[in-house]
């Protein structure tokens, strides 16, 4: 097929993509495949892990047809460092650097507080700038759904976006420490996030102090080798 585009000119957009979908440094370039199943400690949470690890797997390989459904993710689990933040971000990198697409990830808290910064005279953006922006990009990922205050402000700017997002058909995944239905949020805003997920239950066991000792170890290895 004819390409319109330069291979320096595709470089500038995707650089500018990365620079726009704002992935937390800890997270760029994560894989899925790096995603480790066996740093839970129960066999039950193993397998809760697993299962979530084939479910992307399974999503990404049929992405276009996802797509075309409107269908995003809601990964929940009560207990924190449980690596919802983790899986989530994985399947917006490949999202982002294999799939193509425009990518945006933030909290619930930065999505509001980016909009109240538009209420500042000195603001770069408007209002509504802001928000299109975060209503149009393809994939959006919210991390920490539910922990924002709920006035009826927030509930007015969250319905307002995702209610649209639906209508487009835009992707949106979640990470969240509560099922849907148990969001603290009115029944519209969680009809519309049911319509536009399909939830995926994450373990309930904080991992990340087992992996911090785990790369710890593999560290004093390397440095008592010398390597
Ligand atoms: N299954 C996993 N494989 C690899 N790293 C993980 C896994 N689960 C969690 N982590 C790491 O542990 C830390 C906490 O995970 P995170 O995804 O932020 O937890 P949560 O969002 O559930 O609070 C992060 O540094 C993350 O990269
Ligand atoms: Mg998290």
């Amino acid at each position: 097929m004819y390409d319109a585009f330069c291979k320096c000119h595709k470089d500038a957009m995707q650089k500018n993509r990365l620079k726009f979908a704002d992935i937390p440094t800890e997270f760029t370039g994560l894989t899925i495949n790096s995603f480790d199943v066996n740093c839970y400690e129960s066999d039950a949470n193993s397998l809760l892990a697993r299962k979530a690890k084939q479910m992307v797997a399974n999503y990404i390989l049929n992405f276009d047809d996802f797509e075309q459904k409107g269908k995003g993710i809601y990964f929940y689990s009560e207990t924190r460092g449980s690596g919802k933040t983790r899986i989530a971000v994985s399947l917006g990198n490949v999202l982002l650097n294999t799939i193509g697409r425009q990518v945006k990830f933030m909290t619930s808290i930065d999505l509001l507080q980016e909009i109240k910064n538009t209420y500042n005279k000195e603001a770069e953006y408007t209002e509504s700038q802001i928000i299109n922006a975060i209503t149009n990009v393809d994939v959006l990922i919210i991390d920490d759904i539910g922990v924002e205050n709920r006035t009826s402000w927030v509930n007015e700017m969250l319905f307002g976006i995702f209610d649209n997002r639906m209508k487009y058909k835009k992707i949106t995944i979640f990470t969240s420490n509560c099922e849907i239905e148990n969001l603290d949020h009115d029944e519209r805003l969680k009809s519309r996030i049911f319509k536009m997920c399909i939830p995926v239950k994450m373990p309930d066991e904080d991992v990340r102090k087992a992996i911090a000792r785990k790369e710890n170890e593999e560290l004093q290895i390397r440095l008592m080798e010398g390597k």
